[in-house]
């Protein structure tokens, strides 16, 4: 194991990144690519996915992928990672990062609302997971990184679900420690706390909003996209063998204070 910094040289890794088309997801991709690896990029439009993945290329110099469908889909997922093994390869390091946001009061939060966000941010992570270990077990290893929230710890009005699927990503995480560690895989989580990407270009937008983030994060700012690309790269590489079951709070203090 080297000691230096070459250890979080990810040159050789295939790493898919779900939900990487846009906000988050895509620039973890930039981010892993610019480390060495070869990424995949993913959501359920192709040509978004490929459109995204000849910028990354072009940016990095480090040629990308792309791969669509739905991490809903159990069916879906298969079909999308045998494709994955056939072409690019066994994935060496999978990033469960697709996900969504659905506000309302809770005592009138439709039932569907509840069981989208259940499927599209915890299910998913499940199913995608289930499938891509199978090829990690055979290779003899791997990294799973889970993308969570501070909403994995801390509650707010209106987004009760979110919160429960969030929460849901820590035990997820575990559990998959427990179970892909005599594997030699690795499964962390990285839980940002308040960035500005499309999913949260609302509240970017709501002057009060943004007041409220800046006086209840020491750092007193949103979160930079950029802020979470080094957390991923340490826990991608072999920097973090002996890491695992965890849950990195990525949130410039938040769930530090009160
Ligand atoms: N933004 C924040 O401040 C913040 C804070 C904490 C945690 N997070 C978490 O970070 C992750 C990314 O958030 P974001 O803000 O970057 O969201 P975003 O900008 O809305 O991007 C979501 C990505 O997920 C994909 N996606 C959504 N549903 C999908 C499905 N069923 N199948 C396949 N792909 C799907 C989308 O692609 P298509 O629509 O093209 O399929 C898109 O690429 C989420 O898990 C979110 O909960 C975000």
């Amino acid at each position: 194991m080297p000691s230096d910094t070459s250890a979080f040289d990810l040159t050789g890794r295939l790493a898919l990144v779900t939900g990487s088309t846009r906000g988050i997801g895509r620039r973890l991709a930039e981010g892993l690519s610019a480390a060495g690896a070869t990424v995949i990029v993913h959501g359920r439009d192709a040509a978004s996915a490929s459109a995204v993945a000849d910028e990354i290329g072009t940016t990095t110099g480090n040629p990308a992928h792309a791969a669509a469908f739905n991490v809903t889909d159990e069916a879906a997922v298969d079909t999308g990672i045998a494709a994955i093994e056939a072409g690019p390869g066994t994935v060496d390091v999978l990033v469960n990062n697709a996900g969504m946001q659905i506000r309302h009061p809770f005592t009138e939060f439709p039932t569907a609302d509840w069981n989208t966000l259940i499927a599209t941010n915890l299910t998913s992570a499940f199913l995608v997971s289930k499938r891509v270990a199978a090829g990690m077990i055979a290779r003899g290893g791997g990294r799973i990184v889970n993308i969570g929230s501070v909403q994995s710890q801390l509650a707010r009005p209106n987004i009760t679900p979110y919160a429960a699927t969030k929460g849901g990503i820590v035990m997820l995480t575990k559990g998959l420690c427990a179970e892909l560690a005599p594997h030699g895989i690795t499964a962390n989580a990285i839980a940002p706390g308040y960035f500005a990407t499309e999913l949260t270009q609302a509240l970017v937008d709501d002057a009060e909003f943004s007041a409220w983030v800046a006086g209840r994060t020491p750092a007193a700012r949103w979160g930079d996209v950029a802020d979470l690309v080094g957390p991923l790269v340490f826990l991608a590489s072999d920097a973090s063998s002996f890491v695992n079951g965890q849950i990195l709070y990525v949130d410039g203090g938040m769930t530090a204070v009160v």
